[in-house]
């Protein structure tokens, strides 16, 4: 079982790593080099999907941040997000552009905890963000699943937004990540997610015996 104990600790920090017996996972900012994955990733999980070259703006930009999910180390998935920097009375905002995982890798909590380190990142110093929006599918059930436990909700509909296959869009909202109590919910979200892939790793144990 992952310590828990120790998230506190581990959300305050700019990288999370998590031992678990024979396995670890960990996530933090993507480097450079590893834009070539995260295209990689993305284009098993997108049509169409982001390009390397945009990978790498998005690593080395000013106003953007990437960041990946490790599974002993290696690259599992990527999310991505880019950030309008606060102008008079406006907060800074996330636009949360894409979150990724293999597919192998996929239903056992690893997107909810990729996406509560993408938007810790955003809230936290140097973005400052308050609020966050994104686009999802309308039939995206385990992405609204996620997005719901944060406190995003639906703001409207942009009618076949999505090809391969046609598909409506609906805009999400997150408003108060500047509120203490986000904190907890960023806590409670990594707990769930951890939980997840521990129980994920019983059953493949235990599939394996
Ligand atoms: C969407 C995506 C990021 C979710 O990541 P994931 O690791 O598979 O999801 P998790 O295991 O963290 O599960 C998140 C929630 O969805 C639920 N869920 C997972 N797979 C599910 C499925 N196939 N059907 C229904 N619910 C599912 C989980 O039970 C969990 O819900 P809970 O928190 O209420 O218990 C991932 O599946 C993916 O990369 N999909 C393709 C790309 C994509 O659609 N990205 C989002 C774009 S907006």
């Amino acid at each position: 079982m992952f310590d828990v104990s120790q998230l506190h600790k581990l959300v305050a920090e700019g990288v999370w790593v998590f031992r678990h017996p024979g396995v670890t996972v960990a996530c933090r900012p993507l480097h450079f080099a590893e834009a070539a994955k995260a295209a990689d990733i993305e284009a098993t999980r997108f049509h169409p999907s982001t390009s390397v070259s945009a990978f790498e703006s998005m690593i080395s930009g000013q106003n953007s941040c990437c960041c990946g999910v490790f599974v002993n180390d290696t690259l599992v998935g990527c999310a991505s997000a880019n950030i309008t920097p606060a102008a008079d009375e406006y907060p800074s905002e996330a636009f949360i552009d894409n979150i990724s995982l293999l597919t192998e890798y996929a239903g056992c909590g690893l997107g909810l905890l990729l996406t509560a380190y993408l938007l810790k990142f955003c809230s936290a110093s140097p973005f400052g963000s308050a609020r966050a929006t994104l686009e999802v599918r309308v039939g995206n059930t385990p992405a609204k699943r996620i997005y719901a436990r944060f406190g995003f909700t639906c703001h409207g509909i942009r009618k076949r937004y999505y090809s391969h296959p046609t598909e409506d869009a609906e805009i999400h909202w997150l408003e108060n990540m500047q509120e203490p109590a986000f904190q907890d919910v960023l806590l409670d979200a990594v707990s769930h997610a951890l939980e997840m892939f521990h129980v994920k790793q019983l059953q493949r144990s235990g599939d394996m015996q």
